[in-house]
């Protein structure tokens, strides 16, 4: 029998997630200074803002707001069992996320992702992060607005797209990388509910996907045409 790698399970990783998930549980937005001046219909709207996401995010910009634990290992699988090889990722914040898709690639014998992030202390987290976590090699971190950062130089396929930034812009950011897609790839889709329109484009049939809700927080997709 041949044995998989398993990155994600090992050593340096493995205590890396568990000690940055267990200090994300502490540093929530709802414990957050940051947030208690807003109201809850006022954080609901600035969630589903095309216009006002980075000052959202700002306020944001000392959480990690990560995947829950089940999303990252879902990303971790899909990554393998699609022997991905070029992954790209909207959101990176620490890298928590980053950190699962990467240990898959290291796994299927390396390939490269692409990241994106707009806050520069939440870039250099994330450098440490993936640094520590032994997979800083596969990665490239683009920092900036993903509308200017994923719309130049992408691989020629992409196998996995991850979207997890500014809920509003999940149409705008598939809309750069949706014609990479090869036939199979995944689009995992994090609190997507907040993107009606992104749901909607992706559930019609006829734009090439098989859609489905996944696990509560989670829209999976399946690029078919
Ligand atoms: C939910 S967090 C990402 C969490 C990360 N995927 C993880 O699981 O560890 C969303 C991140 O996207 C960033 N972001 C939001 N809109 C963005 C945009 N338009 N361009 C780049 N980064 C953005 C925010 O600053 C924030 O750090």
């Amino acid at each position: 029998m041949t044995t998989l790698m398993n990155t994600l399970t090992t050593t340096p990783l493995a205590p890396l997630l568990d000690r940055l998930f267990k200090e994300a549980a502490k540093a929530t937005p709802a414990t957050s200074p940051a947030m208690a001046s807003l109201s809850a219909e006022e954080r609901a709207r600035l969630m589903r803002s095309k216009t006002d996401y980075l000052d959202f995010y700002g306020r944001l910009k000392d959480l990690p707001l990560p995947i829950s634990r089940e999303t990252g290992t879902l990303l971790y699988m899909l990554a393998r069992s699609s022997r991905a090889r070029t992954i790209v990722e909207f959101g990176t914040s620490f890298g928590i996320s980053t950190l699962h898709l990467a240990a898959a690639l290291r796994d299927n014998g390396g390939g490269r992702l692409i990241t994106t992030e707009f806050e520069p202390s939440k870039v250099a987290r994330a450098r440490e992060n993936l640094a520590a976590g032994g997979v800083i090699d596969l990665v490239e971190i683009r920092v900036g607005d993903a509308l200017q950062t994923l719309s130049v130089d992408l691989p020629e396929t992409v196998d996995l797209l991850l979207l997890d930034g500014a809920k509003a812009l999940y149409p705008e950011v598939l809309k750069r990388v949706e014609s990479r897609l090869r036939p199979g790839a995944f689009v995992v889709a994090d609190n997507a509910d907040y993107s009606p329109d992104y749901l909607a484009h992706v559930r019609a049939p006829s734009n090439g996907y098989l859609s489905t809700p996944f696990g509560g927080d989670v829209e999976l997709s399946m690029r078919i045409g």
